[in-house]
């Protein structure tokens, strides 16, 4: 089955800040009015390297949850749920399992990363090892074709198309694979059927990805053809059998320019981030207090906004002008630092405004996040279900 979907899900670290926001939020928000988007809270995730300290994954996940809301993703055009109330996904992960060879989650690079930097925990467990095939999970059971991250997160999903390559291979041929598929290309009429095999040979003999992608598109603009016959053509395209699960593709995400207060990457732990949800007067402080150029130690002292993090503040908040008046009153002296500043407080705290109303909104009455989530998690359960029926009936689980 071909799907546009779009798909990504987000550990629940607790309230975002402006990192996420111009990192990812901005770019959810865009794609969920141009495609079905599913949008997850990854709570088994969280799990998985904080399975000593549970406590505070639920309030994480409502705060992450407000925050999306907040930001303007909107439940209207997107579904977003809870991982661990769509339980197909686990068990997915568990029938996925049985055939993943165990080099293939040793070599992710992500395994001994986070080993060697998280040291004060015992990430030798089973659930850590199998972070990635839980995320290959989440993706193939909505057979989303694309799937939105950043650049650390490319290997996750190459492994997951390696393993849904390797179960429709291993599970997609049914009984007859290939007399069925000679039908179904009967199907296609003669100037199609012709077309189609030629452009199977160029791919499978001289592994010409153009002459796959022309055939795909030639079964997706193939009207009157059964999809069961459209899935199978797209497997014996591959060489393999009939697609039940869908590779997805990496959406990178162009890394966030957002800097910290320090400069360098925001993030939480880094606290040098500003809270979507901050007061404006603790985020003025915040930026007031900001190291500058270490150049300006006076005030008649000139300096160089590249060595500076408030200008990566302007480069993202500021208009031209502004950035003139920046780099002319920096190397001049002309400008005092808590002068430079006060545009980029007005612009991040216009920014933060609405979302903190909105915010606010959803905290005073936390039945509608309920009641949005309570949503979410059942139209992905009946979406779900599909593919697992699939893929039960593909392995020999469907007891009819
Ligand atoms: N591993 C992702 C991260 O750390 C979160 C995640 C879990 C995810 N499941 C996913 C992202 C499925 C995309 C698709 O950011
Ligand atoms: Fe940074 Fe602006 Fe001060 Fe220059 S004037 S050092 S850019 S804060």
């Amino acid at each position: 089955m071909i799907t546009n979907r779009v798909l990504s899900g987000m550990r629940p670290t607790g309230a975002l800040h402006l990192g996420h926001y111009h990192g990812v939020l901005k770019n959810w928000i865009q794609l969920q009015y141009k495609y079905e988007c599913l949008f997850f809270a990854a709570d088994w995730h969280a799990l998985t390297t904080h399975y000593d300290d549970p406590a505070q994954i639920e309030q994480h996940v409502w705060d992450m949850i407000i925050d999306w809301l907040a930001a303007g993703v909107d439940p209207a055009h997107a579904t977003l749920f809870i991982q661990s109330q769509v339980p197909a996904h686990a068990e997915l992960h568990l029938l996925l399992s049985m055939i993943t060879p165990l080099p293939w989650l040793e070599r992710v690079p992500t395994y001994k990363d986070q080993q060697e930097k998280l040291t004060e925990k015992d990430l030798t467990t089973y659930g850590f090892l199998g972070y990635p095939l839980l995320q290959s999970a989440d993706i193939l059971i909505y057979r989303a074709a694309q799937v939105p991250v950043g650049e650390d997160q490319v290997p996750h999903i190459e492994f997951t198309r390696e393993i849904a390559r390797r179960f429709n291979h291993m599970f997609g041929r049914d009984a007859g694979f290939e007399q069925k598929a000679e039908e179904a290309i009967k199907k296609l009429g003669s100037r199609r059927a012709r077309l189609y095999r030629e452009l199977r040979a160029k791919f499978q003999q001289q592994g010409d990805g153009a002459a796959r992608e022309a055939a795909r598109a030639l079964l997706e603009e193939t009207q009157n053809l059964p999809s069961e016959d459209r899935e199978r053509l797209l497997g014996y395209l591959e060489g393999g059998g009939k697609m039940i699960l869908t590779e997805p593709h990496a959406l990178l995400t162009e890394a966030s320019r957002m800097p910290g207060l320090d400069g360098q990457k925001m993030s939480k732990s880094y606290n040098n981030a500003i809270g979507l949800r901050e007061d404006p007067d603790t985020i003025a402080r915040k930026i007031k207090t900001m190291p500058t150029d270490p150049a300006r130690v006076r005030r008649t002292d000139p300096g160089t906004p590249e060595k500076c993090p408030v200008w990566q503040l302007h480069l993202v908040y500021s208009d031209d002008r502004t950035k003139e008046w920046v780099q002319q009153g920096c190397r001049s002296a002309g400008i005092g630092c808590l002068e430079c500043k006060q545009p980029v407080i007005e612009a991040v705290l216009a920014e933060l405004k609405s979302i903190r109303e909105r915010a606010q909104q959803y905290l005073t009455d936390p039945t509608q996040v309920r009641q949005i989530i309570r949503d979410g998690a059942e139209k992905a359960r009946g979406l779900a279900q599909e593919t697992l029926a699939d893929v039960r009936a593909a392995m020999g689980l469907d007891y009819t």
